[in-house]
């Protein structure tokens, strides 16, 4: 993280990892859902890692070993269930839900497992949503949505729900919504 950055919530930028201490600190991290019929799933038993800036990590497990349900809460989308998680030296629970939405937009990207397109909406409307959070201007993200969309093909699409669009259609919709998502020139 080359920028410090500034929550919305604390005027305290993120370090760059020049203190040498690291940027994610799990430290026994637990996380146990609890299903319809009352039965415990222990998905992550005592997880402690420490990721510094710079670093490239792979988390790497059979199927149903818990790596979604550590990415989850490593992107700050769910919370564990004991354990503590300091990211740039800052507990995750200090964060208000302002606070932890402006940290998964400034501090994270997302590849999901699925396409995650919401279908109450349009291909447009999707691939604009990055943007809104950013604060782009609604005339100026429209515009760079449609021209993302028509330079992958998808001009005639731009109107269609995700659920009317093909498979590599979708995926094409999904690229889009990366690309406003994390470009590095977004003048945020
Ligand atoms: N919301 C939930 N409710 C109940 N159990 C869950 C829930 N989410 C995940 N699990 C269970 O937690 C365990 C870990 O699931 P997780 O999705 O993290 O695995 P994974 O390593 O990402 O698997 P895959 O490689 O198949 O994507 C599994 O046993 C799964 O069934
Ligand atoms: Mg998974």
């Amino acid at each position: 993280m080359s920028t410090p950055l500034t929550s919305a919530s604390s005027t305290r930028p993120i370090r760059d990892g020049a203190t040498g201490s690291p940027l994610i600190e799990l430290q026994d991290i637990h996380r146990t859902f609890v299903t319809g019929g009352g039965v415990e799933v222990h998905a992550l038993r005592g997880v402690s890692l420490r990721i510094h800036t710079g670093e490239f990590v792979a988390i790497m497990g059979q199927s149903g070993s818990g790596k979604s349900t550590l990415m989850n809460i490593l992107g700050c989308l769910d919370q564990p269930t004991s354990g503590s998680y300091l990211f740039d030296g800052r507990d995750i629970r200090s964060f208000d839900a302002d606070g932890l939405a402006w940290l998964r937009r400034e501090a994270f990207g997302f590849v999901f497992q699925s396409y995650n397109l919401l279908n109450s909406t349009t291909a447009q409307e999707n691939v604009e949503i990055p943007a809104i959070y950013s604060g782009m201007p609604v005339a100026a993200r429209k515009q760079r949505a449609a021209a993302l969309l028509q330079s992958l093909g998808l001009g005639q699409r731009m109107a269609h729900r995700p659920s009317q669009l093909s498979g590599g259609a979708a995926t094409a919709c999904v690229d889009c919504t990366r690309i406003d998502e994390r470009r590095p020139d977004n003048p945020r």
